[in-house]
Parts: C-alpha cells; sequence; structure tokens
C-alpha cells in the first residue's frame, strides 16, 4: 500500500469508527419510531402491507440494496432492482421471494442512466418508491468527464435518473424519493461542496464525504422542489454495514472494522421510510435508525442545496428531460 493510500486508508478507518457511534441522538421535525437500534429491516416493516405498490431500488445485487429489494418484495411490493448488468440484477431478482424486475444502470454513464428511466417509465406505473441506493466508495482519485467520480456516480447519476421519473413519483398516491446518504457527509472539505472545483483534485480524501454531501443536499432540495405534491424526499444514514462498498479499503477486500452492522440491519431505515405510514407527510429530513438523525450544518444549509441543483441542472442538462 503507498503512503497515500495508508492515509487515504487510516482516514477512512477513523471515518468509519466514528459513523458507529454518530448519527444516533438528536431529533427534528420528524416522528420518532419505537425502534431501537439495530433492528432489522423485516422486524420494521413487520406487518406492512406494500401489495400493488412499485418501488424502484438502484443497486439492488448487493449488500443494503439487495436486502432493501428482498425486504420489500416479501412484503408484497413489486420491486423494481437496477444492477450495472443484466446478469447481476437478474440473479438478485430471483433471489428473492415475490415480484422483482431487473433494469441496467451504470450511474457513470448518462447514457445508460437515460436508458434505464426510459425502461422504468415504458412500465407505465407510478412509482410509490425511489430508493437511490446504490453508491461507491474510493480511496484514491478517479474522475469520469472530468469530474470526481463518487460525486458522478452517487449523486449525478441518481439526480438524472429521479428527475427523469419524478413525474412517476408524483403520479403515486403518496411517492417517495429515499437517498442513502450517509454519516460521512460530515467529513467534507472545507466550504461544502467545492462548485469551483469538482475535480477532486486537492481533497481526494474527503471525496466519498463530499459525494454523501451532495445526496443529502439533493434531497433536501427535492423536497422542497415537491411541496405541493403528494411526494415527499428524506435521505438516510444506514449504519455502518459490513458489505462489498469496503472492497476498495483494503487489498483483504475490507473487514477488520468491528461492530459493524449486517446488511438485514442496514436496510432497515430504508424500507421504513419506504413504506411506513406514519411518514406520509414527513420530508426533508435525515434518518439514522428509523429516527431523524443529527446532521451537519452544510446538509441543512438552503442555499448550499439550490446551488448544488443549479450546478448539478447544468452538468446533466443534455440528459434531463
Ligand atoms: N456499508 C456502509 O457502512 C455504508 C455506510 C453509509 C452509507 N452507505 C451507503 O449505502 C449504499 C449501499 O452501499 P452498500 O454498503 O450496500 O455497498 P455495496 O454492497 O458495494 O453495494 C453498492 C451497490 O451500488 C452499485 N454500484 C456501485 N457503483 C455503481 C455504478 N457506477 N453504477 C450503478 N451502480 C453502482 C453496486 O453495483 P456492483 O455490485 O456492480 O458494484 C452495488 O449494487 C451506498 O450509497 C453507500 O454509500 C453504506
Amino acid at each position: 500500500m503507498s503512503s497515500i493510500d495508508r492515509r487515504t486508508f487510516i482516514a477512512n478507518s477513523t471515518l468509519l469508527a466514528l459513523a458507529a457511534y454518530a448519527g444516533r441522538a438528536g431529533a427534528q421535525d420528524a416522528p420518532r419510531s419505537s425502534f431501537a437500534a439495530g433492528a432489522t429491516a423485516e422486524e420494521v416493516t413487520a406487518g406492512t402491507d406494500l401489495s400493488g405498490k412499485t418501488i424502484v431500488v438502484t443497486g439492488c445485487n448487493s449488500g443494503i440494496g439487495l436486502e432493501t429489494m428482498r425486504v420489500l418484495a416479501l412484503r408484497g411490493a413489486h420491486v423494481i432492482g437496477t444492477a450495472r448488468t443484466l446478469e447481476r440484477g437478474q440473479e438478485a431478482c430471483a433471489s428473492v421471494k415475490g415480484k422483482a424486475t431487473p433494469v441496467v444502470l451504470e450511474l457513470s454513464d448518462f447514457d445508460s442512466v437515460v436508458a434505464c428511466a426510459n425502461a422504468i417509465r415504458a412500465m407505465s406505473t407510478p412509482i410509490d418508491a425511489l430508493v437511490c441506493n446504490a453508491g461507491l466508495l474510493l480511496t484514491d482519485l478517479q474522475q469520469a468527464r472530468g469530474l470526481e467520480l463518487q460525486f458522478v456516480v452517487n449523486h449525478l447519476g441518481h439526480f438524472i435518473l429521479v428527475n427523469r421519473l419524478r413525474e412517476r413519483v408524483v403520479a403515486a398516491p403518496q411517492g417517495r424519493v429515499i437517498v442513502v446518504g450517509s454519516v460521512a457527509h460530515q467529513f467534507v472539505p472545507p466550504g461544502g461542496i467545492q462548485f469551483d472545483n469538482l475535480s477532486g483534485k486537492g481533497w481526494e480524501r474527503q471525496a466519498y464525504g463530499h459525494s454523501k454531501l451532495a445526496n443529502g443536499l439533493f434531497s433536501l432540495e427535492l423536497s422542497k422542489r415537491l411541496a405541493g405534491t403528494r411526494a415527499t424526499s428524506n435521505s438516510l444514514h444506514p449504519g455502518v454495514v459490513a458489505t462489498n462498498i469496503m472492497r476498495n479499503m483494503s487489498r483483504g477486500g475490507g473487514g477488520g472494522f468491528g461492530g459493524m452492522e449486517t446488511p438485514a440491519q442496514g436496510a432497515a431505515t430504508s424500507c421504513y421510510l419506504a413504506s411506513s405510514p406514519a411518514l406520509a407527510r414527513v420530508t426533508g429530513q435525515y434518518f439514522a435508525d428509523c429516527n431523524p438523525a443529527e446532521q451537519s450544518a452544510y446538509q441543512k444549509d438552503p442555499a448550499m442545496a439550490a446551488k448544488l441543483w443549479q450546478v448539478s441542472t447544468e452538468l446533466t442538462r443534455a440528459y434531463l428531460i
């Protein structure tokens, strides 16, 4: 491991250790649930009937996304699960009990995002919940389109997807956008979103947190733009969960971090936000462990959220409807 890799590894290890303790406390204008930290997705959806509902889950073939799809399908929803290849999507969808349909989505390829949205729109159904779950964590600087890659994949790809499916979410009796962010949104370069330098150069070690801040700000601004509709948007931290996302963090493919949660626990807040009747009018909030959670001042900053929307629109204009 090079010294820069080692520094990044240590920074991310610290981040994960802190994340294990953060995101639990605090309260905002959202109801508190009775679910304890560590509850599973099956537990928080027990007794919920999602028959007749259509729910999109991005990144359905691994970790938190796979468990989110499994439990929402188990409760009766038709889940449209996205994966980077049809084979991975088919295998994941075939592994769950209930109705699950695979669609290809490569978030770094905006033509793929458009094709995915078109394929979902062609199903001609309102979308009751759109769970923006797919994401990656890098330890080195990688770029696409001259932009830092986690910002492109975790934020901009979902920005296009949600915008192109927004009308279908609004058409549902009570549509929901759920953005899987992270407590890592607190680990960002000074100033928050780097509007003047989105290349990642100079802030590579905070680039994952930067992309997760973008996730939270996107949800916040979307909630404003959905005002006057029945639709809502909320973001969340899933916990520190043992999944494939750790694969870039060490040669051994991750692991070695004590106290991590299982995907069964990590999918709980996504499933709760996608399905709980108690949240029908809750929007623009940030959750962890099925409860409102502390977030950074940046992630609550309406001006930063509005500017991110404007800049994201400029960067993706050719792919928006
Ligand atoms: N695990 C944690 O401790 C933790 C903590 C906070 C937040 N999160 C967030 O939770 C979400 C799910 O992560 P996870 O932990 O379940 O990780 P994971 O097991 O690695 O799953 C990530 C999913 O995203 C997909 N994905 C990655 N890059 C993509 C791209 N370019 N285009 C489309 N899909 C892509 C992956 O597809 P492939 O399998 O094909 O790569 C996979 O389906 C992420 O947004 C992550 O930031 C996780």
